[in-house]
């Protein structure tokens, strides 16, 4: 089930760097990519930054919008993730060329891919020379859910055998999120 993450939590949802989906919507057009180079830069209001290059449809429906959803996939859908990060919706949707089954957000227009460990609603904070210069979007999150199966009380809790969140290394080879390790308080 989604669950609401509070404020104050958000950034934790993004903190251990996984590969995200961003997807996007604009004029009865919608689109859904990967993006690996996404991170948070702010606590309260959570603020997020993320690299949405010029050629990707992702970007015109971003600029045309100013709004997006970011996602953290799991390893269950390393093959959509990959799909969706190998091609363009300006050749179709991408939604139905791959079957992606999506829910309606709260506060933004873009759509919730299901079966994804978290979902963060954003609203692109404009920056328009960083954006033309370096393909880099400011994000604030007005809205975050994540699933309550790998989430409680403000952290992930990856099962051993189940699903985790994912991270790219290169040619669709992925890593699935590790091991906890605690440092002694300093
Ligand atoms: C795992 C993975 C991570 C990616 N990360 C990014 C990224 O951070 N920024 C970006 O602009 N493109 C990234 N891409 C490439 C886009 O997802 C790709 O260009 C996609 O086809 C764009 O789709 P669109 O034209 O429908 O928006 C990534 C691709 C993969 C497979």
């Amino acid at each position: 089930m989604r669950i609401a993450v509070p404020l104050k939590h958000i950034h934790r949802l993004l903190n251990h760097g996984p590969t995200t989906l961003i997807t996007t919507a604009h004029g009865g057009r919608r689109n859904v990519m990967a993006a690996a180079w996404v991170m948070p830069i702010d606590f309260e209001p959570c603020k997020l930054a993320a690299v949405v290059a010029a050629d990707t449809f992702t970007r015109e429906l971003l600029e045309a919008s100013n709004e997006c959803v970011l996602h953290a996939p799991t390893t269950a859908q390393v093959d959509l993730t990959y799909a969706v990060g190998s091609h363009s919706g300006s050749d179709g949707d991408k939604f139905e060329r791959f079957g992606i089954a999506t829910s309606t957000a709260s506060k933004v227009g873009a759509p919730l891919v299901d079966g994804c460990a978290a979902w963060l609603e954003c609203r692109v904070l404009p920056e328009p020379t960083i954006q033309e210069r370096y393909d880099l979007f400011v994000l604030e999150c007005v809205a975050a859910w994540a699933d309550d199966t790998l989430w409680r009380a403000g952290e992930w809790h990856f099962a051993a055998g189940g699903p985790r969140t994912i991270h790219h290394l290169k040619g669709g080879l992925f890593f699935a999120t590790g091991e906890r390790h605690q440092a002694a308080r300093g």
